[in-house]
């Protein structure tokens, strides 16, 4: 059993005397997965060749994370406005092919595999258009932008065999696989319920972000950008941050719940969007060129548990995900992963034995004691404490899940994320979304494959 390694044993420590007293240990260093940087040399006939499409923001961060990782190579970049080109060309530190049609990429017979990291409106028309064309695909989070979207990406991925793999990097972060192994374990008991918090309350962290000065239709590809989003005229607030805008994006449910998603699924092993959906939500605060809501908070039915996930822009509580169960809770908060035993000693049900006249309450006493024995002393199986698990400094998990994508594009097996996987988790963001629209409770409509009212 390695160090990180926590048994049942461990946990419901033996100690003697009184019940123990739950105590948060000094969180124990999970060993990084060392396949995306070991210096494994790749001659220029195993490299794998890549052109990213959408080098904004995330798109930027993914062409450098993809570059840090062993034998790749950028080969060209796509986008639609200009000055991403600079951008892009200084971290890849050298000249690159630039184009704002992403089909002269996708023609280009040389290229392995593509990074979508466009706005999510067009993840689809891409994914798919890189199937067919015989590109392997990393896809930026969350998958689809359509329930309907979602299944088409799912088909093109198997009617191609290309390697899909979606862009929630929690899907591969050491944290949630701790997570997993302690869930799985059972040392949690029964669970029954999760929540889940990601919020924001900067600008930066809601997405008000400067449009660049000098943006104009002159250096951005307006229409193309569109898309098949219905037309209208140029707005740059609308191009840069279009996630705040239900015809590129799905809000903060497709922005900050996926991440919260694809957490819980992963670890609680859920492979199939929840039963039925019911969200509250508002836009309270941040109005300037917005249309989606501020505070978004939803619940969700799956078939042996309940989950309740929030989004708030306007306060912020760390990132957590909590797994409730019968003999212990599970938090992972930011990047540490707490489990907390529930110390409940077996004990005669004294409240309502007080209205039981006292013969009858002695006589039931007398049963009950005979029926649970005290343990010896120096027996008592008490729980100790606390353990916690956290990351080395400076750990990254889009680090561990492009490598991860990387093997699977080497080896062929089937990526960490699928396209199953992300399909799922993006159809429970859209429920949280239409039962917020629609002022209803959505319901998975499974042999359909739509949400309903
Ligand atoms: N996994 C994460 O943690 C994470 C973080 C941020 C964003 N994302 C996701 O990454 C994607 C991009 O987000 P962002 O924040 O980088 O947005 P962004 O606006 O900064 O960048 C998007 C880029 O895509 C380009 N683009 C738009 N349509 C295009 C098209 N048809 N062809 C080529 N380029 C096109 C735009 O010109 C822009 O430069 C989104 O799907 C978002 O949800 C994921």
């Amino acid at each position: 059993m390695g160090r990180n390694q926590l048994s049942r044993r461990d946990f419901l420590r033996t100690t003697a005397g009184a019940a123990g007293v739950t105590l948060a240990a000094s969180p124990i260093l999970l060993e990084p997965l060392l396949i995306a940087v070991s210096p494994r040399a790749h001659p220029p006939s195993d490299r794998l060749r890549f052109a990213s499409i959408g080098v904004g923001i995330r798109g930027g961060e993914l062409l450098r994370t993809a570059l840090a990782c062993p034998g790749t190579e950028i080969v060209a970049v796509c986008d639609l406005y200009d000055p991403r080109f600079t951008a892009a060309q200084e971290y890849a530190q050298k000249q690159l092919p630039t184009t704002k049609d992403y089909r002269a990429i996708l023609d280009r017979k040389d290229i392995d595999f593509v990074i979508v990291a466009t706005p999510d409106h067009w993840h689809a028309k891409i994914v798919q258009d890189a199937c067919a064309a015989g590109k392997d695909v990393y896809c930026e989070k969350p998958m689809s932008h359509t329930v309907e979207d979602g299944f088409a990406m799912v088909e093109a991925a198997k009617k191609y065999n290309r390697i899909v793999q979606v862009g929630s990097q929690r899907r591969s972060s050491i944290v949630y696989g701790k997570a997993k192994e302690l869930y799985d374990s059972g040392i949690l008991g029964q669970v029954t319920a999760i929540e889940a918090i990601l919020d924001r309350n900067t600008r930066e962290g809601v997405g008000i972000w400067p449009v660049p000065p000098g943006a104009s239709e002159q250096n951005i590809d307006w229409n193309m950008f569109l898309g098949n989003a219905p037309k209208r005229p140029f707005d740059a607030f609308r191009f840069f941050r279009w996630r705040s805008f239900w015809d590129y994006g799905e809000g903060v449910a497709g922005d900050l719940y996926i991440h919260l998603v694809t957490g819980y699924h992963y670890v609680a092993g859920i492979t199939a969007p929840p039963s039925r959906a019911t969200t509250v939500g508002g836009l309270f605060r941040w109005k300037e060129h917005r249309e989606v809501p501020d505070v978004l908070w939803t619940l969700y039915e799956y078939p042996d548990l309940r989950v309740g996930v929030r989004s708030n822009m306007n306060n912020e509580s760390p990132d957590s995900t909590t797994f409730y169960g019968t003999e212990g809770t599970l938090e992972i908060k930011n990047n540490v992963v707490t489990v907390y035993p529930q110390n409940i000693p077996s004990s005669p049900e004294n409240y309502p034995l007080q209205s039981w006249p006292s013969d009858m309450r002695n006589e039931y006493l007398k049963q009950w004691h005979k029926a649970h024995p005290s343990p010896a002393p120096g027996d008592f199986r008490v729980v100790e404490s606390a353990q916690a698990f956290t990351t080395p400094h400076g750990y990254d998990d889009s680090l561990n899940h492009m490598s991860n994508f990387l093997e699977s594009v080497r080896s062929r097996r089937p990526p960490v994320e699928d396209t199953e996987f992300g399909n799922i988790a993006a159809i429970t963001c859209h429920m949280a979304n239409y039962a917020y629209l629609n002022k209803t409770i959505a319901t998975w409509d499974a042999d359909g494959r739509r949400v309903k009212g």
